[in-house]
C-alpha cells in the first residue's frame, strides 16, 4: 500500500471516528496484531475503532477509495489467523464499540445485538429477561456477536441448538461495495430473494462488516446436571455419548477428552481428574431443562455404562468445576508454546481411528511433540493440538488435515479457514464451490478491501 493512500485514509479516518479512535502507535496496535495463538501475527498499519454503523460506512467508503485493505476484528479470539494482519500493512478495523444491546423482546423471544457485544454479555441479558442464548463457548468473556456471526461459531451447545446461523434471524452490514443491508426487524418468516444475513454468517469478514444482528433466544432452562465419565479409550465415548443423546431428551453437551489430553491438563492444574486418572478417555455430558434431567441421566448412565466410573454434580459450583476439566484444555495447551490447532469434523464411525492415527502420525513425524485431542463429540467435531513443532512447518497440517480428508471428514467444524487453512480449501471444495465462491467474494467487495488473503486461496 502507498503511504500517501494510507495517510488519506487515516485522515477520512480520523473525520469519522474522531482522533482518539485512530491508533498509530506501535505501543497502542501491537496487541491487536497478534492473535490467541500467537500462530498468526503481523503489524496492524492502524487501528480504527468506530462505534456506530455510519462510521462504519465511512471507514468501507474511505477504505475503497483509498484501496486500503480493512481486517476486521472484534474478541480477536479467533484460532486461525483470519482476525489479525497476515501480509502487513492492513488496517484493523475493531468492533468492539458497537457493543449497544437493546430490550429483549419476550414476546418474540429476539433481541437485537450489536457486533461488538460479547457472548458473555448477551448470556447475562437473555438471563436477566428470563431467557437464554443458544451458543456458549469457553471464549464468552470476550468473543463478539460480530465474530461469532463471521466464523459461524458452534460451542458447546449445538447438539441442542444449533451453531450461531441457527440463532441469527436477521443482520446488519456494511458490505464491501459500501451498501449497508439491515434485516433487524425479527421475521422469521422471510422469503423474499436471497438471505443476505445468513451469507454472512461464516464469511469470515471478507464479504462486509457485520454491525449488529437480530437474535434468537431459547427458553432457559433452570435444572441442569453434568456427569464425567472415565471410558477404556474414545470409541466407547462416541457410542456412549450417542446412547445417551438418544436416550435424554435434555442433553444439550457432549464433550470428549482424550486420556493423555487429560493428564496434560491434569499436570497444568496441579491436581487429578475426579475420576478415573488412568482413562483412555472422558465423556463430560449435560443435560439441562425445566424439569430436574438428573433422573432421567442417571438412569441412562446406569443402562449403558454400569461399570464407568462417573462424578455427577448438580449444584451450579460443582457443575462448573466439572466443566473446567474441559475448559481448561486449550489454555493447558497454549501454557506449552505455540499450538498448531486443527479444529475437524469427522463422521461418528471415523472419530476412534482419526484419533489413533492422528496421535501416531504426530509421534512418529515429531518426536517429542505434544498433541491434546478433545472436543465436541456429540457434533463429529475434534480438535487437534499440536505443541512443538515449529509453527511455520506446514508439513504438520498436511500431514493432520490429509488423513480428515482420506476419513471423509471436513478440515474446518467451526473455527473457519481463515489463513491457517486456506491452501487446504480445494480439498474439501470443489472447484465448482470454490468458483461461486469467488464470484460472491467479487460481487459484495469488488475493491478486494475486505480481509483479502482471508478464506479464499
Ligand atoms: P475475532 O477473533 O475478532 O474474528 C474472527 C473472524 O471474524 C475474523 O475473520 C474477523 O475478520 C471476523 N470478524 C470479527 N468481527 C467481525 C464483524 N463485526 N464483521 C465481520 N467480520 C468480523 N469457537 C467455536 O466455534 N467454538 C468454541 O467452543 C470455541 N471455544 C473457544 C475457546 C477459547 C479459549 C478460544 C480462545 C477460542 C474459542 N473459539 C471457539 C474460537 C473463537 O472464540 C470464535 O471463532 C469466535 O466466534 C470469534 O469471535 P471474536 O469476536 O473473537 O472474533
Ligand atoms: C474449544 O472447544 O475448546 C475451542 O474450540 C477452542 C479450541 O479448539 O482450543
Ligand atoms: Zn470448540
Amino acid at each position: 500500500m502507498i503511504r500517501a493512500e494510507l495517510d488519506a485514509f487515516l485522515a477520512a479516518a480520523r473525520a469519522a471516528v474522531g482522533t482518539a479512535g485512530v491508533l498509530t502507535d506501535p505501543d497502542l496496535t501491537e496487541g491487536y496484531g497478534v492473535d490467541w495463538t500467537r500462530r498468526w501475527r503481523s503489524p496492524a498499519a492502524a487501528v480504527v475503532r468506530p462505534a456506530t454503523t455510519a462510521q462504519v460506512a465511512a471507514l468501507v467508503a474511505a477504505a475503497r477509495g483509498h484501496r486500503v485493505p480493512l481486517v476486521p476484528q472484534g474478541g480477536n479470539t479467533g484460532l486461525v489467523g483470519g482476525s489479525v494482519p497476515h501480509a502487513g500493512g492492513e488496517v484493523v478495523l475493531s468492533l468492539r464499540g458497537l457493543d449497544g444491546l437493546g430490550p429483549v423482546d419476550v414476546l418474540a423471544g429476539q433481541v437485537t445485538a450489536g457486533a461488538g457485544v460479547t457472548l458473555a454479555a448477551l448470556q447475562a441479558h437473555a438471563a436477566a429477561a428470563g431467557l437464554a442464548f443458544g451458543v456458549d463457548t469457553g471464549a464468552r468473556e470476550s468473543a463478539t456477536v460480530g465474530g461469532m456471526i463471521a466464523t459461524n461459531a458452534g460451542g458447546v451447545h449445538v447438539v441442542r441448538h444449533g451453531p450461531m446461523r441457527a440463532q441469527v434471524v436477521g443482520v446488519e452490514a456494511v458490505l464491501g461495495t459500501g451498501g449497508v443491508v439491515a434485516r433487524l426487524s425479527g421475521l422469521v418468516k422471510d422469503n423474499t430473494g436471497y438471505d443476505l444475513g445468513q451469507l454472512l454468517c461464516g464469511s469470515e469478514g471478507t464479504l462486509g462488516v457485520v454491525t449488529a444482528a437480530r437474535l434468537r433466544l431459547v427458553a432457559e432452562e433452570p435444572h441442569a446436571v453434568v456427569a464425567l465419565l472415565g471410558l477404556a479409550g474414545v470409541g466407547e465415548a462416541v457410542s456412549l455419548a450417542s446412547e445417551l443423546r438418544h436416550a435424554v431428551g435434555e442433553v444439550r453437551a457432549l464433550e470428549l477428552m482424550e486420556g493423555e489430553s487429560m493428564r496434560v491438563v491434569a499436570s497444568h492444574r496441579g491436581a487429578a481428574p475426579p475420576v478415573a486418572p488412568d482413562a483412555g478417555a472422558f465423556l463430560l455430558v449435560e443435560a439441562a431443562g425445566r424439569v430436574d434431567p438428573t433422573p432421567a441421566l442417571s438412569d441412562a448412565i446406569a443402562r449403558h455404562a454400569a461399570s464407568a466410573p462417573v462424578a455427577v454434580a448438580v449444584e451450579r459450583s460443582a457443575r462448573e468445576r466439572l466443566w473446567r476439566w474441559r475448559e481448561a484444555h486449550p489454555e493447558a495447551a497454549a501454557a506449552l508454546g505455540v499450538v498448531l490447532k486443527f479444529d475437524v469434523t469427522l463422521p461418528a464411525a471415523a472419530i476412534a481411528e482419526f484419533c489413533a492415527h492422528v496421535r501416531a502420525r504426530v509421534a512418529s513425524g515429531w518426536p517429542g511433540a505434544t498433541t491434546l485431542l478433545y472436543g465436541h463429540v456429540g457434533d463429529g467435531n475434534i480438535h487437534v493440538n499440536v505443541v512443538g513443532p515449529d509453527p511455520d512447518d506446514h508439513a504438520v497440517d498436511d500431514s493432520v488435515l490429509g488423513l480428515v480428508v482420506d476419513l471423509g471428514g471436513s478440515i474446518s467444524a467451526e473455527h473457519g479457514i481463515g489463513v491457517a487453512k486456506r491452501a487446504w480449501l480445494a480439498r474439501n471444495r470443489s472447484a465448482a464451490e470454490v468458483a461461486a465462491m469467488r464470484a460472491i467474494k467479487r460481487a459484495l467487495d469488488p475493491d478486494g478491501i475486505m480481509n483479502p488473503g482471508v478464506l479464499l486461496p
